[in-house]
């Protein structure tokens, strides 16, 4: 027998549509609130949080999420690496991604601290800054070591801009270039930063400056600043006074000052808002994404189009 249409319908969306899960692997003790906040702001119907989370300790997880719902809902259910320590978050997605087979998988957003949201969102004010291409452009990362400022330089480097990248060490500069070198295929130059000669040197032909410097920290003072007569953009992600950049303001977002376009961190940290929920909602349209920098730098850039 045939149902009345709007009763077949209800039957049909009753079985399509399972609750939505998000499972929070954290790999701090206590899972991130801020990261448990978002999801449930985006509608998330239920959030699993799991703190403490090692490689060793996800494949039982990632086995309860993907064996409960048949393939079709599969697509319900999705996880979230975060935690404050990103080499080890990224230890724990590749252990998530290992835990998968055939079609039994589930999405995945991998943010740890914000720092693929910061880093997409970051890259995003560059692209704006300079006009909508940053292909061959010298731009300098301060702090290039850290999880943002590395994401950061990748995600520019992937962009084919001609990157360089500070920190105090130069070693440590090198062989943080060098793994993005690995990674995208293209050369990354770097410098050291320990003194203003060194400082002024590195970002000497440099179109912009992004600096993804440890909070409370200037890592670009004026008077260095006031000699580089090649920047047009500045963009400081660091949001605790000193600023990490003499001369932004924490609330810049496309400000013009003495010339040269300016991002603060909250300027950026809007854009990384609309990232972090645009990508959470994209976890549910399939079973098999998997959200890292590059992904959502795209989904950063569909924002905008
Ligand atoms: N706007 C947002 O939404 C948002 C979101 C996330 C993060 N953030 C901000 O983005 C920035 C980067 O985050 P992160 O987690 O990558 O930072 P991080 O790991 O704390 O620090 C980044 C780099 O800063 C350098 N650094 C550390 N202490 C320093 C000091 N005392 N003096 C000079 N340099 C120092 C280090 O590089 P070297 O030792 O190699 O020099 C380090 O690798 C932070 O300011 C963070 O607060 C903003």
């Amino acid at each position: 027998m045939l149902l009345p249409l709007n009763i077949s319908h209800m039957a049909e969306t009753q079985v399509l549509a399972k609750p939505t899960i998000l499972i929070q692997l954290d790999v701090d003790p206590q899972p991130s609130v801020f990261d448990g906040v978002v999801a449930v702001d985006t509608g998330v119907a239920h959030l699993f949080r799991h703190g403490g989370i090692t490689p060793e300790t996800v494949r039982d997880l990632v086995h309860g999420a993907i064996f409960t719902r048949g393939p079709a809902d599969l697509r319900s259910t999705a996880i979230f690496v975060g935690g404050s320590d990103a080499a080890r978050a990224e230890a724990v997605l590749d252990a998530v991604k290992s835990s998968f087979f055939g079609p039994f998988k589930v999405s995945v957003l991998f943010d740890p601290n914000g720092a693929n949201t910061t880093a997409a969102a970051a890259v995003l004010a560059t692209l704006e800054g300079l006009g909508g291409s940053v292909e061959g452009t010298r731009i300098a990362v301060l702090g290039g070591t850290g999880p943002v400022g590395g994401r950061v330089a990748r995600l520019l480097a992937g962009l084919g801009a001609n990157v360089t990248l500070g920190s105090r060490d130069p070693k440590r500069a090198k062989a943080a270039a060098e793994t993005i070198k690995a990674r995208v295929g293209t050369l990354v130059d770097s410098f050291g930063t320990s003194d203003l000669e060194s400082l002024e040197t590195g970002l000497d032909g440099a179109s912009a400056v992004v600096a993804a410097g440890a909070a409370g920290v200037v890592l670009l003072p004026r008077s260095v600043r006031d000699r580089l007569s090649s920047l047009k953009v500045l963009i400081d992600l660091n949001a605790v006074p000193p600023l990490g950049i003499e001369g932004v303001e924490v609330m810049d977002k496309r400000t013009e000052r003495d010339g040269l376009l300016t991002w603060g961190a909250l300027g950026v940290g809007g854009t990384k808002m609309k990232i972090h929920k645009a990508a959470l909602k994209r976890l549910f349209e399939s079973n098999d994404a998997i959200i890292d920098a590059e992904q959502a730098l795209a989904i950063g850039q569909s924002l905008r189009a």
